[in-house]
């Protein structure tokens, strides 16, 4: 271990940054660095960053701004702060970031986590590192693995990428361009990695890509495995009580995946499935390669596999060309679905995808206006779900301290927050609850009471 300095991360935007974000600190670890929530303690902070949508590309940047006057309010008492930006913001922009923000000390794109030591090492005073290739060797290989005490810390879930990059090139999104194209890692790797995380006291692992259900990592036998062979595979490791995976592609959801929302008891029942629009017209212009009747068969298909499931999707309002009929059979699939909870957004064009040189564009007005439309739909459809759950009785596995002393929150098999009084002790494990309240999107619950047992023998 090296000498001892602290290291503040921000992750902004998906789950990837968050995995990558662990892995980064993982990495980091041996050079002598410790994770610290105050960025003004910091001798090193990494900001990895989300590029989606143009707001999240600015809020970057004013956050850069920040760390600036950190790095100047350190720099006054005689101490380095040095400022990384990594992510898919460092990885679309690369030099101009330390054109446009010059505090700002190394650019690392996503594919280059593992080399960070040595850039980090190299950024000198008045040097720039500006990383953003895509090299050819396997950066999971190279990435430290968290210590058990680590994971212990993190919590009872957990998420393991399995797969990065996109080959779908919808018209409104940068992650083909940012992400690179698709790439699944192997399935012995991915094992060994759950295996370790299950040995450590985590109790439900999320597989996490892009475009997951694309997954076709290779297999033990030499083969492209599928993600419900893998799904398949994880599901008999011993200790791991839990499976979900996220965000999947309509087009990729075939039916040996399908098969496995029936066949295996690990594999939670819900699914993010975007689905962006419900107009047909929309839908080819956003190159989903999918229509909206192609979208209610898959989810009828899961829906009679596994009837509980809960959906979740994306939407975007004010895709260019967005008529108010189009917005209106968005509105129709929302009611037609009936969602447990979506994510929407404005279309926000971003540079260098066909979308944002498409004719037509919608005023912020009336993409305003839609959202707002859009949401309530939404917050109705995921408030009868929850209140369809009112005295249900579900096993919950429990992760943290609540709020409340003596309170504990988990999860539902639905992903639902689940305020419950419980002894601490239950904290990593799964135990039968009764829902007693709903309110907006929280549960709240009391654990069922198990009948004594009368005598031995069963
Ligand atoms: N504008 C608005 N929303 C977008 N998304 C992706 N790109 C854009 C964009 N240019 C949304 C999609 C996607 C989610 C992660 O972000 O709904 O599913
Ligand atoms: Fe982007 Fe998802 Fe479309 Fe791929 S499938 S281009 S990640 S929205």
């Amino acid at each position: 271990m090296k000498g001892s300095r602290k290291l503040y991360i921000k992750s902004f935007g998906c789950q990837m940054n968050v995995y990558d974000s662990q892995r980064m600190a993982d990495t980091l670890a041996p050079e002598g660095y410790s994770e610290t929530a105050a960025a003004a303690d910091a001798d090193l902070v990494i900001l990895n960053t989300c590029h989606i949508r143009e707001k999240a590309a600015e809020k970057v940047y004013s956050e850069i701004g920040r760390m600036r006057r950190l790095k100047e309010a350190a720099a006054a008492e005689g101490r380095r702060l040095l400022i990384a930006v990594a992510g898919c913001v460092a990885q679309a922009e690369g030099e101009e970031i330390v054109k446009r923000a010059p505090a700002v000390d190394l650019v690392v794109g996503s594919q280059n986590y593992h080399r960070l030591p040595e850039l980090i090492a190299r950024a000198g005073r008045d040097r720039k590192i500006v990383d953003t290739e895509f090299p050819p060797d396997d950066k999971f290989d190279r990435l430290a693995a968290p210590s058990a005490a680590a994971t212990r810390a993190r919590g009872v879930t957990a998420f393991v990428t399995v797969q990065e990059g996109c080959d779908k090139f919808c018209t409104f999104c940068v992650v083909p361009y940012t992400r690179g194209t698709e790439s699944s890692r192997p399935v012995l790797k991915i094992r060994a990695e759950v295996e370790r995380l299950v040995d450590a006291g985590v109790r439900e692992i999320t597989l996490i890509g892009q475009n997951v259900n694309a997954y076709h990592g290779e297999g033990p036998d030499g083969r492209p495995w599928p993600l419900a062979r893998l799904l398949g595979l994880l599901a008999k490791l011993p200790g791991l009580e839990r499976l979900r995976y996220t965000t999947s592609h309509p087009r990729d959801m075939h039916d040996e995946l399908i098969a496995a929302h029936r066949d295996l008891p690990q594999l939670m029942p819900q699914l993010h499935l975007p689905v962006q629009s419900g107009s047909d017209r929309i839908l080819a212009a956003m190159n989903r390669r999918h229509t909206r009747a192609d979208y209610l068969d898959v989810v009828a298909r899961l829906r009679n596999a596994r009837p509980d499931l809960a959906l979740t999707s994306d939407f975007i309002v004010g895709f260019p060309g967005e008529t108010d009929a189009d917005f209106a059979a968005t509105l129709s699939l929302v009611d037609a679905i009936g969602y447990a909870g979506a994510f929407s957004f404005k279309y926000s064009p971003r540079p260098g995808t066909p979308g944002a040189d498409m004719d037509d564009q919608v005023d912020e007005t009336a993409k305003s206006a839609r959202l707002h439309r859009l949401q309530a739909a939404i917050d109705r459809h995921q408030a009868t779900f929850n209140r369809s759950c009112l005295g249900g009785k579900f096993p919950v596995l429990f992760e943290r301290r609540g709020r409340y002393d003596g309170q504990l929150v988990g999860r539902s098999p639905y992903l639902q927050p689940v305020q419950v009084e419980a002894p601490v002790s239950l904290i990593g494990t799964i135990a039968a609850v009764t829902i007693t309240e709903v309110s907006s999107n929280s549960l709240f619950g009391a654990l069922v009471q198990e009948p004594a047992l009368a005598g031995a023998g069963a």
